[in-house]
């Protein structure tokens, strides 16, 4: 079978959060197991980019509304990731370095899944399966469905994957003669509370669609930033698959981006190792308990309760512990992060910024990761800390939820709280305080997290009954 899949971000290409691991790891697993795997995403004016042989397989026109569009499409000569890479160029829209945050982002992100499909329409390429993530690349399946020049597409089934609710791609409808003509008698199914939706337009045109854990799937009906009502009627079309983790990419054992390398059987030393070193560059107390954040600095994340949970802990003069956070985005977040880190020199490290080596250096030092999320579709943080023996204290939420179990439990290996609050958030960390007391425990649970199993195979293997049903 022939799978394309569509996204915005993939690893190592370009990523910005986990959307670009799991595009960088689930398709190289589906290759492994057989089917013919490619993903499809813009062109980027990045390092892997530059640095890797790609070759053009195609070159056409087309237009967004009056503006004439030119697009050519590169193929990654050697497969390097383990898949079929290609990357869709229209200069002056698509070619540009970073994913996002540019104020034409509409007129790109149509750009590119227009450039796609012709592309395929005039290139005769029909796949097996179209697989869309996110709402970037959310108004495939109502293009191929309802537009008469990609009729030859009509018959492909599509997925439709939701990695984060909370962005849906929202567009003035004055923006619709810049999408290729369709069958206006189908306007609808591009709306939502009278803008375009590329998120609803994808979860109501789209032939089944996924969320990244099942308790995502469940919290979307209640929780999916005005698009509750459209989750909760398509709601028998819905999967819940669990993200995993690239077992090559994140190994303590052999990952090039640490310091020291370790195992299961010498976690102990090899955390200490990696911590020594941290800490040396940070300024941080190898001997004291390790407490990390790292991830995007917004509301979801509940970024913005960090400043608070870090002063309640390290202006209380009884709390003896170490913070190093890594992240960036809300500026008043960043603020606070860089002020604090001032105040509290010797207690708090801080990088504000994005640095992937720095991120896994972190896991590996660490004995905490917290993350407080408001929402969290699936969360990767919390499987790579567990993979470099680093105890996660989570918010009780989405995937956090389906893969994280407390101590207090049977079988539990993390520490879990209720609600998003500067308070729970500071008990939570009070408890794993006492577990980092209790040397033997804590020596026992890392060894445990570590042993957990969160690679791809099982889910990569549900993907693949998911394109196997809709295919037959
Ligand atoms: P999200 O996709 O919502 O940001 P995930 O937990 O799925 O959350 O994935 C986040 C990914 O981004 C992880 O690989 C994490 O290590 C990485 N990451 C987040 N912020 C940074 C940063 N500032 N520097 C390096 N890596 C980061
Ligand atoms: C999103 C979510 C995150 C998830 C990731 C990959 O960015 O916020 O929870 O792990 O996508 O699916």
């Amino acid at each position: 079978k022939h799978i394309i899949h569509l996204s915005a971000e993939c690893y190592p290409v370009a990523k910005v959060g986990g959307l670009g691991d799991v595009l960088g790891a689930l398709p190289k697993y589906l290759q492994q197991a057989g089917l013919r795997t490619w993903v499809v995403m813009p062109w980027y004016n990045r390092p892997f980019v530059q640095s890797h042989e790609f070759e053009r397989v195609y070159a056409g026109n087309f237009h967004q509304g009056s503006r004439p569009l030119e697009v050519e499409v590169y193929r990654e000569k050697e497969d390097t990731l383990g898949f079929g890479l290609y990357l869709v160029k229209i200069p002056g829209l698509v070619d540009r370095e970073e994913p996002y945050g540019y104020t034409d982002e509409s007129e790109q992100f149509m750009a590119f899944q227009h450039g796609f499909l012709h592309w395929i329409t005039e290139a005769d390429i029909v796949p097996d399966v179209i697989h869309c993530h996110d709402h970037h690349t959310g108004l495939i399946p109502f293009l191929m469905y309802h537009c008469d020049r990609f009729a030859g597409l009509k018959n492909v089934p599509t997925v439709g994957t939701v990695h984060n609710g909370q962005y849906q791609g929202w567009m003035d409808w004055n923006k619709a003669i810049l999408l290729p003509p369709f069958d206006t008698w189908k306007w609808g199914l591009l709306d939502w509370d009278r803008v375009i939706n590329p998120l609803g337009a994808l979860i109501k045109c789209c032939t089944r669609f996924t969320a990244v854990s099942t308790g995502y799937l469940d919290e979307l009906i209640l929780q999916a930033n005005g698009l509750e009502r459209l989750f909760a009627m398509e709601r028998a079309k819905g999967v819940g698959i669990v993200n995993g983790i690239d077992t090559t990419v994140w190994n303590p054992a052999q990952d090039t981006m640490l310091p020291h390398h370790y195992r299961v059987s010498n976690v102990q030393s090899g955390k200490r190792k990696n911590k020594e070193f941290l800490c040396d560059a940070y300024g941080l107390d190898p001997q004291k308990p390790l407490f990390a954040y790292i991830g995007r600095f917004a509301g979801e994340k509940g970024a913005d309760l960090l400043p608070d949970i870090i002063e309640n802990l390290l202006g209380d003069a009884t709390v003896d512990l170490n913070i190093m956070v890594l992240g960036s985005g809300d500026p008043q977040v960043q603020a606070s992060i860089a002020y604090l880190a001032e105040k509290y020199p010797g207690k708090l490290g801080a990088y504000i910024g994005y640095q992937e080596e720095l991120s896994h250096r972190i896991y590996a030092a660490a004995d905490f990761l917290l993350m407080p999320s408001r929402v969290e579709p699936c969360g990767l943080n919390q499987l790579y800390s567990m993979r470099y023996g680093t105890i996660p204290i989570v918010r009780s939420t989405g995937g956090l939820r389906d893969t994280v179990i407390d101590i207090a439990e049977q079988k539990g290996y993390g520490i879990t709280f209720l609600n998003a609050y500067v308070a729970d958030a500071v008990e939570a960390v009070h408890r794993a305080l006492s577990l980092y007391h209790d040397k033997q425990r804590m020596q026992q649970l890392r060894k445990h997290v570590m042993k957990l199993d969160f690679s791809w195979d099982k889910s990569a293997i549900k993907y693949m009954e998911l394109y196997q049903n809709i295919t037959q």
